[in-house]
């Protein structure tokens, strides 16, 4: 009678499950170590963080995939909702990127709204006639001073819209409307 026992090289059931445990940890943790610097690093800590940025939105209220816009073609004026809501507008830029300053739609005058005349190059204001260069500075009256800005930075697929810092690069002066 052989009363050997028979040897079991295999794991257990349990050991097994141990190990695939601790493989799925390390490469848990390895992809978490590489993963969550570059995550910190594009990804705002959150909406209306300190520095009062936001995410463009449209005027439902949704965030606009940065995506959608820069598929437009180069000049592009893109109209989205703001800081505190004031519409504000993108420029797309050649190259497919997006310029870094946007241009809040509301006349330095008496605060109409105006379009992009792409023929002319111009926001054109309606209501009085006033007109502005690409850069949002006055090139015809009544208003006397230059569009506001703010900063505009893709993140991702989010387009981030926080206030103007820094002096007016059209003035070279301490913004008007800080
Ligand atoms: Fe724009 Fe008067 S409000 S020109």
């Amino acid at each position: 009678m052989d009363n050997t026992l028979p040897i079991d090289n295999s794991p257990s059931m349990s050991r097994r499950q141990l190990l695939n445990f601790l493989t799925g940890a390390a490469v848990a943790t390895t992809a978490g170590v590489v993963l969550y610097p570059a995550a910190k690093y594009v990804t705002p800590v959150k909406e209306g963080a300190d520095d009062g940025s936001i995410i463009a939105k449209d005027k439902l209220g949704n965030p606009i995939p940065a995506s959608q816009i820069l598929a437009e073609p180069p000049g592009t004026r893109a109209l989205i909702a703001g800081l505190a809501g004031e519409p504000t507008y993108l420029t797309l830029l050649e190259g497919g990127n997006l310029d870094s300053r946007g241009i809040v739609n509301n006349c330095t005058h008496l605060g109409c709204t105006f379009p992009w005349n792409g023929n002319d190059g111009q926001f054109q204001c309606p209501c009085h006639g006033s007109r502005f260069a690409p850069d949002g500075s006055v090139e015809r009256g009544p208003a006397n001073r230059p569009l506001k800005l703010v900063q505009v930075a893709v993140l991702g697929d989010r387009i981030w819209i926080s206030p103007w810092q820094g002096v007016d690069p059209r003035t070279g002066e301490t913004p008007w409307w800080t």
